[in-house]
């Protein structure tokens, strides 16, 4: 299957790129912002594309997204001003899932954020708009588009070595998740269907992705 995944210099989506050098089901299109960043993809074999969820319209993503099977959003504005965080995170989720849509595409992988919901989007604290912007893609990916979607909602995000067990399900506490298991975990729903219209948290635990997966 191809899969575009957007984002694809970040730091989950580069374990990603990692871990499918290894499976020849899967054929990764990395969707990067920058020329200078195609380096690593093309030692991987993995070809790329240079778009910007902000700059490009909706039109260009439909393109790249031609005899693309799959969808992955791991992209964020991360620290880079709270106008960037709509303009990614909200609406550059929008965008990539109405391209998707445009381009025929059925399956759509959303990493989303640990906690979203009233509840979440009302605490005060530097996360709050953040927040709101991932609650909303979600929500629109859940009710505004008739995709396959499936939402992963990681913990906090660490750079520990992944252990390749974690935890899923919903309502957990927060706790770390190592990135590169995130980045298994996405391997994981490519491959099970019935991760489809599910959403559920990922957090370090003790059970194999694979069963894990399995079990949502
Ligand atoms: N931090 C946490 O604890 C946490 C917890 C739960 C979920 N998450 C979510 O998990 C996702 C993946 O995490 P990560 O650590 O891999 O994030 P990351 O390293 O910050 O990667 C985000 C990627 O998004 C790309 N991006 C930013 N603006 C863009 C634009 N306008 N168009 C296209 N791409 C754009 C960046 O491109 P450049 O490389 O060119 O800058 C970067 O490659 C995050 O986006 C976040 O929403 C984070």
């Amino acid at each position: 299957m191809k899969v575009l995944i957007i984002g694809a210099n970040g730091k989950v989506a580069r374990y990603f790129a990692d871990f499918i050098k290894d499976d020849s089901s899967i054929e990764e299109v990395a969707m990067i912002r920058k020329s200078e960043q195609a380096s690593y993809f093309e030692e991987r074999g993995i070809k790329t594309v240079l778009l910007d969820l902000v700059k490009d319209p909706i039109e260009k993503l439909a393109a790249a997204m031609k005899e693309v099977d799959t969808v992955i959003f791991s992209a964020g504005a991360g620290g880079s001003g709270l106008d960037k965080t709509i303009l990614v995170d909200l609406d550059g989720a929008i965008k990539a899932m109405t391209a998707a849509e445009q381009a025929g595409i059925k399956r759509f992988i959303m990493v989303s954020t640990f906690r979203t919901g009233r509840e979440a989007m009302a605490m005060e604290n530097d996360l709050q708009i953040y927040t709101i912007a991932k609650n909303y893609a979600d929500e629109w990916l859940k009710n505004r588009t008739q995709l396959d979607w499936t939402i992963v909602h990681p913990g906090i995000l660490v750079d520990t070595p992944g252990t390749g067990q974690i935890k899923v399900g919903m309502g957990n506490d927060v706790n770390e998740v190592p990135r590169q298991d995130v980045a298994q975990t996405l391997v994981s729903v490519l491959h099970h269907d019935n991760t489809i219209k599910k959403e559920f948290e990922i957090l370090s635990g003790e059970i194999a992705v694979e069963e894990a997966v399995r079990s949502v």
